[in-house]
């Protein structure tokens, strides 16, 4: 991912994040992830008064995404307050398409300063089937 691809993807979760649903928390998070088709979408968290209902901002782009006809990602931003690192259930079904992925965290206060990690460093021994 070159600077230009990843200030546009910082740029999209950031757009997204303005759009995020949570009323309970008021924790908007926004994550954008690229397709290798070069697309990208978006995701927020769509929270429940039934907490335990909550979307998380990854999950939300990743069902947009297949949902779309998408099966490869190269990179995902996700932008929130402090920079969040994603749950454990988003990076399980993160690494569903791309156990690699580079992951751009972000705090929207300083979105100049994105931290970056991959998915095989934040889900090692991960859960893959049986075998
Ligand atoms: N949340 C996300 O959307 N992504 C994360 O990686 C961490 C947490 C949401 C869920 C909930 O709506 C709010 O942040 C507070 O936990």
């Amino acid at each position: 991912m070159n600077e230009a691809e990843r200030n546009e993807l910082i740029q999209s979760a950031l757009e997204a994040q303005k759009r995020a649903y949570c009323p309970f928390s008021n924790f908007p998070v926004g994550a954008a992830l690229r397709a290798a088709s070069g697309r990208i979408y978006q995701g927020v968290n769509v929270e429940n008064v039934s907490f335990g209902l909550t979307n998380c901002a990854e999950r939300v782009a990743v069902g947009a995404a297949i949902a779309a006809g998408e099966r490869e990602f190269t990179a995902i931003a996700v932008v929130s307050r402090g920079g969040v690192s994603p749950c454990g259930a988003c990076r399980q079904v993160l690494a569903e398409f791309n156990p690699n992925l580079p992951i751009v965290m972000v705090d929207s206060q300083k979105p100049s300063e994105g931290h970056h990690a991959t998915l095989d460093r934040l889900l090692p021994s991960r859960f893959e089937g049986l075998k």
